[in-house]
């Protein structure tokens, strides 16, 4: 993990959010590279789930909403995380990380932590497991009181169920069919860890399902199929590096009915990735019942009203890019030299390719170059000029940011107007006509 953490900072992938004050912990910003790849898995994402889709629509929320919303979805009493203080040092803890356990329920938790010292100060004085809220607070107006109280939103899916007949009146919706959205989210993780993979700001791709409690089991397993292939075949990534993970009762979200998690091997271990929930009819039943408004279904096939049910598809983006970039990175002997790689599908590279001249003291290379250059930039756009160092270091600088291929003009190229391009992969080199390379 510190390899990745190191790459990520020397590379620009990511870094510490208000690094020069000494950073916040659970917070962290994304560098030129690290945007890049974001922006390509957010929009292979949106891609596959809205673009590419007849019935399911788009939409993107305010991140603060009337807080009745996270009341009647049962966040403001429901989501919350078990934690213990440590009344030698008042240090905070998830109980359930400390109990080496998966389990919420606080009996269970607290027979496990009997005995268990303080992972700060080794001191047997924790408190009794309790439950903490992890909703963002903030206030709305000037006066900073219990009625201008408001909660950062601790998932996107709440503002696609307020949605929910404005979308299906708009689009003239029929079941089934869903809501899609991207966006931020905040939780006030009691210990935010492993690098980007537990934040306090995330930013969630959520896809909510609207259909006949009928359908439930078939659209279960076909939206947890999705997800597995997405990763797999769009995503690049390893299916060994993946596996499946019931949720036991005691740890499922208040709102889910059944749950199936994609874990990751992650550096730190097998770790939640991706998540599928049957969310039944809870979230609308709720708001139903909150805002007095009716949320049924006219199905004009089956000449009843009802209130949809709901498959979720839930991931993080920053946790989808943390897998892409560990499952993708290499360390290789190659002719004797020691490279790192990033083998990412090129599609997803942050540089589709980079040029460069075999000398930057020869401006005839240089000047043949900036043309090649700018030719391939305007057909691939991300591609980056490169003529730092001698042609060895280019090379290895742009193996370790996954460029798929680096192109090369040197003195054959003013000769007869071919360059070498270099694979990533195989790191063979081939002589290619300029116009070849457009084509
Ligand atoms: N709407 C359902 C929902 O939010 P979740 O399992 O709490 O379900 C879904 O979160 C996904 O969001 C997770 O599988 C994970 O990828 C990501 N996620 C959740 N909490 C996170 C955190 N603190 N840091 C980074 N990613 C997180």
């Amino acid at each position: 993990m510190d390899k990745i953490v190191s790459l990520c900072k020397r590379r620009g992938f990511v870094f510490q959010a208000s690094e020069i004050y000494g950073g916040l912990a659970g917070f962290y910003d994304y560098g030129p590279l690290g945007v890049e790849l974001v922006n390509k898995i957010k929009a292979k994402w949106w891609r596959a789930v809205v673009t590419e889709s007849d019935n399911i629509f788009g939409v993107d929320g305010a991140i603060i909403q009337n807080p009745k919303l996270w009341e009647a979805s049962g966040h403001l009493a429901g989501f919350t995380d078990p934690l213990v203080d440590c009344r030698s040092c008042g240090t905070r803890h998830r109980a359930d990380h400390l109990a080496g356990t998966d389990s919420a329920d606080l009996n269970e938790l607290k027979e496990l932590l009997a005995e268990k010292a303080c992972p700060t100060c080794g001191q047997k004085t924790l408190t009794e497991p309790r439950r903490y809220n992890m909703m963002m607070k903030t206030w709305v107006g000037p006066v900073e009181d219990e009625s201008s109280l408001a909660y950062l939103r601790p998932e996107t899916a709440g503002s696609i169920f307020t949605n929910y007949e404005n979308v299906r009146d708009t689009m003239r919706a029929k079941l089934p069919f869903g809501i899609a959205q991207i966006g931020k989210a905040f939780r006030n993780e009691i210990s935010p860890r492993d690098f980007i993979f537990r934040v306090r700001e995330l930013e969630q791709m959520e896809m909510q399902y609207f259909i006949r409690p009928s359908e439930q089991e078939q659209e279960y397993k076909s939206w947890r199929e999705f997800a597995w292939q997405f990763l797999i075949d769009t995503l690049g990534i390893t299916e060994a590096n993946l596996q499946w993970h019931e949720h036991a009762e005691n740890e499922r979200a208040h709102y889910a009915a059944v749950a199936h998690d994609i874990y990751f091997k992650f550096p730190f271990g097998f770790k939640e990735l991706w998540g599928t929930h049957n969310r039944t009819d809870f979230d609308l039943s709720s708001h139903q019942r909150a805002s007095s408004k009716d949320l049924s279904y006219y199905d004009d096939q089956s000449k009843e009203s009802y209130l949809p049910y709901v498959i979720e598809s839930s991931v993080g983006v920053g946790r989808l890019l943390l897998a892409v970039l560990v499952d993708a990175y290499r360390e290789e002997v190659i002719n004797g030299d020691k490279r790192i790689v990033l083998k990412l599908k090129p599609e997803l590279a942050p540089y589709r390719m980079a040029v460069s001249p075999l000398l930057r003291n020869k401006p005839e290379l240089v000047t043949k170059a900036r043309d090649v250059y700018k030719a391939v930039k305007k057909k691939y756009g991300n591609v980056i000029w490169d003529d730092n160092g001698n042609i060895g270091k280019r090379y290895r600088r742009q193996d370790e940011i996954g460029t798929p291929q680096c192109i090369t003009i040197d003195f054959q190229t003013l000769e007869d107007d071919t360059v070498t391009v270099r694979d990533r992969d195989t790191v063979k080199q081939e002589r290619v006509r300029v116009g070849d390379l457009l084509a």
